[in-house]
C-alpha cells in the first residue's frame, strides 16, 4: 500500500490494479476527470477487454474503496505506454498522479521497458505540467500518424 500524504484526511490511499468490477467505475472517473478529446470513445467492452489481456495494466488510487485516480500502464512485450492519467478533481494536487506513474515505471520497467511514453494534447496545460514535473518532454521529431480501424467484411 502506497501512502499519499495529506495532511487533513490520514486514510491511507492504496495503489492496486482495476479488476472487472471496476469497469463502470473507471468510466464514470473518466467522464468527470479525463482528458477525453481526440480519442475513440471508452465502452464497457473495450475496458473489459484490456483487463483481461492483461489484468494488471489498468492501474487505481483507491481511498475508503472509491477510485480517486488512474492511470492505464500498457505493455505490449516490445512497447511501454501509459494511458488515461486521471485524478478526480476533488483529489488532485495530493501526489496520486505522482505515486500511479511510479508504481507504472516499476510495473513497466520489471517488464523489460526501456523508455515510457505519454501521449498528451497540445493544448493540455495541466497535463504539460505533471508530465514535464515527472522529467517527461515531448519529442519534435515524431507525429503521431492516425487512421481509424474498420472490420474486415464477414
Ligand atoms: C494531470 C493530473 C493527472 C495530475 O494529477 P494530480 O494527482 O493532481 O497530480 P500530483 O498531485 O501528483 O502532481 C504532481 C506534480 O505535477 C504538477 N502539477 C499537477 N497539477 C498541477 C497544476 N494544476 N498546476 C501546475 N502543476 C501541476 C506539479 O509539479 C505537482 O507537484 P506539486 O504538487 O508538488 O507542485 C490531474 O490534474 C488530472 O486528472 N487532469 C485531467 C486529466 C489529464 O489532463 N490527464 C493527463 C492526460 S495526458
Amino acid at each position: 500500500m502506497v501512502r499519499i500524504p495529506d495532511a487533513t484526511d490520514p486514510t491511507p490511499v492504496a495503489i492496486s490494479h482495476a479488476t472487472l468490477a471496476d469497469v463502470d467505475e473507471l468510466l464514470a472517473l473518466w467522464q468527470v476527470a479525463a482528458e477525453n478529446d481526440a480519442r475513440p470513445t471508452d465502452t464497457r467492452e473495450a475496458v473489459r477487454a484490456l483487463l483481461t489481456r492483461d489484468r494488471e495494466a489498468c492501474l487505481v488510487a483507491r481511498e475508503n474503496g472509491r477510485i480517486l485516480g488512474t492511470l492505464v500502464a500498457g505493455w505490449d512485450g516490445w512497447r511501454a505506454h501509459l494511458y488515461r492519467l486521471a485524478v478526480h478533481p476533488d483529489a488532485r494536487r495530493r501526489g496520486i498522479a505522482q505515486a500511479l506513474l511510479e508504481a507504472a515505471a516499476s510495473r513497466l520497467t520489471a517488464l523489460g521497458a526501456t523508455r515510457l511514453d505519454a501521449m498528451v494534447l497540445e493544448g493540455n496545460e495541466l497535463g504539460h505540467a505533471f508530465w514535464r514535473n515527472s522529467g517527461y518532454a515531448p519529442q519534435p521529431e515524431w507525429r503521431r500518424w492516425v487512421k481509424p480501424a474498420t472490420s474486415r467484411p464477414a
